[in-house]
């Protein structure tokens, strides 16, 4: 049966162009997107760009530049990005579009009309580099527990949204999983964030921003930057604007961000969506923050790494093979180029490109007409084949330990070469060789087909070494004839 797969990346802010940390949501994003196509699921896989607001129209001023053009520069610095990484994103939305920017303005209409927007002031904090309200208790000594930097007050007529108003629904959803929040640690910080502080309504325009997109009903305000970024989740399959309009592919099945900007999401997106009438996303998850070498990556530390940096170090593949394995999704994560280096030489270089190189040799050198399948020859090795585990993971997001089973099966693979030694049997017992080679195919291909997601370039590469198609399933008397790539597909990297 085929399902429906809609997962979302926050959109980013661009106030400067991608890094590492948005990389590993985006390219998490793509592998599960990836192995939900595989699944032969209808996938829909959305990122894209935030870029109105104060921030960007104060950064925008620093450049010197009209606030189009400059998020125009940085909008493409990511597109761009996501291209290189070979992103298989469906779309790319910009909350520039005159499409968005049109839907936004008509559902906050229809929100004001409802009576759950209404004018009143805001007075209290406001940190700019969240794009966010805070209150006393989110400060540490005083400064914004994220930026390090000291809120503004805040003090301005302002067009108010009832949030208030859904606190309680919102709650009971959360706590039945209506809103799935993973991992379930989040979902008890955001249940405890709704009984010790519970909500309250939140400006939804702003005074002195012009940076936006105008308030319909009164045109001296601009739409609050999260209230105009959020709807980007519905307008990025083509929603209008209108609330009984319910585009094919809401709700999203999947919303991945990290944790950040959990509490928005699991606040004020929902809430705006119960006003406008719409379904609530299924699952919001939540994955940790990376730090460099232990620190916050930042451009005044001069460590941020950015995804090119990472793509011309070590290629497309196993830059996605990096960051995915580098922590369990959902934990915090410190990184340094040393590990990277490190795991690229283990586990790519040593681990996958060494057997898929011995396994091509071994046939090259020994069978002129390549190896003739044949499945009975398999049969002793079933463990190795067992993929359910594989598909628990996968459900669960749990995309490390997807990737830990992939490896425990190169190392079986490559132990069995060593324990085996094909190389003897070739010269001695050709029948033994034959066996041998036909279960290290297998193998091959077994754990091929399951790394699709994570590195479907590399992938490809192998199944065209083995003249493989490609197919899910082998059939008797398939003739593998090697076409080697002799530089290998991961060269060793010296430090
Ligand atoms: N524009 C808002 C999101 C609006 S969504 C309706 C925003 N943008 S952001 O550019 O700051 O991106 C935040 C997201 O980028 C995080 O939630 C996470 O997905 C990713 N990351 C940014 N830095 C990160 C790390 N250091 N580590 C891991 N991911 C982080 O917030």
């Amino acid at each position: 049966m085929s399902n429906k797969f809609y997962i979302t990346t926050p959109i980013y802010y661009v106030n400067a162009g991608p890094h590492l940390g948005h990389t590993y949501t985006t390219v998490a994003a793509d592998v599960l997107a990836r192995a939900h196509r595989l699944l032969g699921d209808k996938t829909f896989f959305l990122t894209g760009t935030d870029e109105h607001g104060a921030k960007i129209q104060e950064i925008a001023e620093k450049a010197g530049l009209p606030p189009k053009e400059f998020t125009d520069g940085i909008a493409g610095q990511f597109k761009e990005a996501w291209q290189d990484l070979h992103i298989s994103n469906d779309r790319f939305i910009r909350t520039t579009e005159e499409p968005h920017m049109s839907a936004v303005s008509k559902a906050l209409q229809y929100m004001y009309e409802k009576g759950d927007i209404y004018k009143g002031s805001y007075e209290g904090l406001y940190c700019k580099g969240c794009e966010q309200f805070k209150s006393e208790n989110d400060l540490v000594d005083g400064l914004c527990a994220d930026h390090k930097t000291k809120p503004e007050i805040m003090e301005e007529e302002s067009y108010m949204f009832k949030l208030s108003a859904y606190a309680d629904k919102l709650q009971d959803l959360i706590e039945r999983d209506e809103i799935r929040i993973l991992p379930a640690s989040r979902k008890n910080e955001i249940l405890s964030f709704y009984k010790n502080e519970g909500l309250k309504d939140i400006s939804f325009s702003r005074k002195n921003v012009a940076w936006g997109i105008p308030v319909p009903w009164d045109r001296s305000h601009t739409i609050y930057v999260w209230a105009d970024a959020f709807l980007n989740y519905l307008t990025g399959i083509g929603w209008n604007g209108v609330p009984d309009s319910v585009p094919e592919f809401w709700p999203a099945d999947v919303q991945l961000m990290s944790k950040d900007i959990l509490r928005v999401h699991a606040t004020i997106w929902p809430a705006m969506l119960l006003s406008l009438g719409l379904p609530l996303p299924k699952t919001l998850f939540v994955h940790g923050f990376f730090l460099i070498d232990g620190q916050k990556m930042s451009k005044s530390i001069g460590n941020v790494i950015s995804p090119d940096q990472l793509v011309k170090r070590y290629g497309v593949d196993a830059t996605k093979y990096l960051l995915m394995s580098a922590t369990p999704f959902g934990n915090d994560g410190d990184v340094s180029w040393k590990q990277f280096d490190d795991k690229y030489n283990a586990d790519l270089a040593n681990g996958l490109g060494n057997l898929v190189q011995r396994v091509a040799t071994l046939i090259e050198n020994n069978l002129n007409d390549g190896l003739a399948y044949k499945a009975a020859l398999v049969s002793g090795e079933n463990s190795f084949f067992e993929y359910q585990e594989f598909n628990t993971f996968i459900g669960q997001f749990e995309l490390h330990q997807a990737l830990a089973h992939i490896w425990t099966r190169i190392g079986a693979a490559n132990a069995y070469v060593n324990e085996h030694k094909p190389w003897v049997s070739a010269k001695e017992n050709p029948e033994t060789f034959l066996k041998t080679m036909t279960v290290l195919t297998a193998m091959v291909h077994h754990i091929v087909w399951l790394l699709q997601p994570f590195m479907p370039d590399t992938t490809k590469k192998i199944f065209e070494i083995f003249g493989d198609a490609g197919a899910k399933y082998i059939k008797d008397d398939y003739r593998f004839k090697v076409k080697k790539n002799d530089t290998g597909l991961f060269p060793r990297l010296e430090s």
